[in-house]
């Protein structure tokens, strides 16, 4: 375990429960990474309130009044060093962002995906699951690079797809998945159990969990 928390930031576009878990498991004493900043491009995000009402600093970069996607990426990319942010945890942040700005990030960045990378990347996740007729779905936790929804896989955890499932209750059941899955990555990654070498992360120590997440492998 590490000394040092690293500073996380946590970047938002909407609802924001993937960062109020992460900020939930923050709190631990032990848990080893620390909430500095929680960032949304939309600045009326229901997240971004709770996360003022928790005294976190927060911070709207609404990017509508940006001209292009490079100024609204340099003046996150300020934020983010002016803060001195270790980590970037995207959270439900639904803007795609410039190259420059990811490979910056390169390995300090991480998102969570809702469905088992790499099938069903992009929108629409849960309509594609059921659509497809798939019998297991599920979320992932991965290191982000420039292409959409790629990125070495830190995590994952499949939910079943049940007969007579909705849009609304195999959504319920993933984003539940989510809320464990998140916290329980960054832990690893932040901790440095988690590791990223050649494209692939391996995790030098997992504790198990039962509910359907996939545990990642125990190597020493
Ligand atoms: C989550 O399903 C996440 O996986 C996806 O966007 C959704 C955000 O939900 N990237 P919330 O804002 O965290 O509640």
């Amino acid at each position: 375990m590490t000394t040092s928390k690293k500073r996380i930031a946590i970047l938002i576009s909407g609802r924001g429960s993937n960062m109020k878990s992460l900020v939930e498991a923050c709190r631990a004493p032990d848990y080893p990474a620390e909430p500095v900043v929680v960032i949304s491009n939309r600045p009326d995000a229901p997240g971004l309130q709770w996360a003022k009402e928790q005294g976190l600093p927060t911070l709207g970069l609404d990017h509508k009044r940006y001209e292009s996607r490079e100024h609204f990426d340099g003046q996150l990319m300020s934020v983010l060093e002016m803060s001195r942010v270790d980590l970037v945890c995207l959270a439900g942040f639904m803007r795609l962002m410039t190259p420059s700005l990811v490979e910056r990030w390169r390995d300090r960045m991480l998102n969570i995906h809702p469905a088992l990378l790499p099938s069903f990347k992009g929108l629409h996740t849960h309509e594609r699951a059921l659509a497809a007729g798939v019998k297991i779905h599920g979320c992932t936790v991965h290191l982000v690079r420039p292409e959409m929804d790629e990125g070495p896989i830190i995590g994952q955890a499949a939910v079943p797809v049940l007969e007579g499932d909705t849009f609304d209750t195999l959504a319920a059941r993933v984003l539940a998945a989510e809320h464990e899955l998140y916290p329980r990555c960054l832990a690893l990654y932040a901790s440095g159990q988690a590791i990223v070498e050649n494209e692939r992360v391996s995790i030098r120590a997992a504790e198990r969990r039962d509910g359907g997440l996939l545990v990642p492998q125990i190597v020493d």
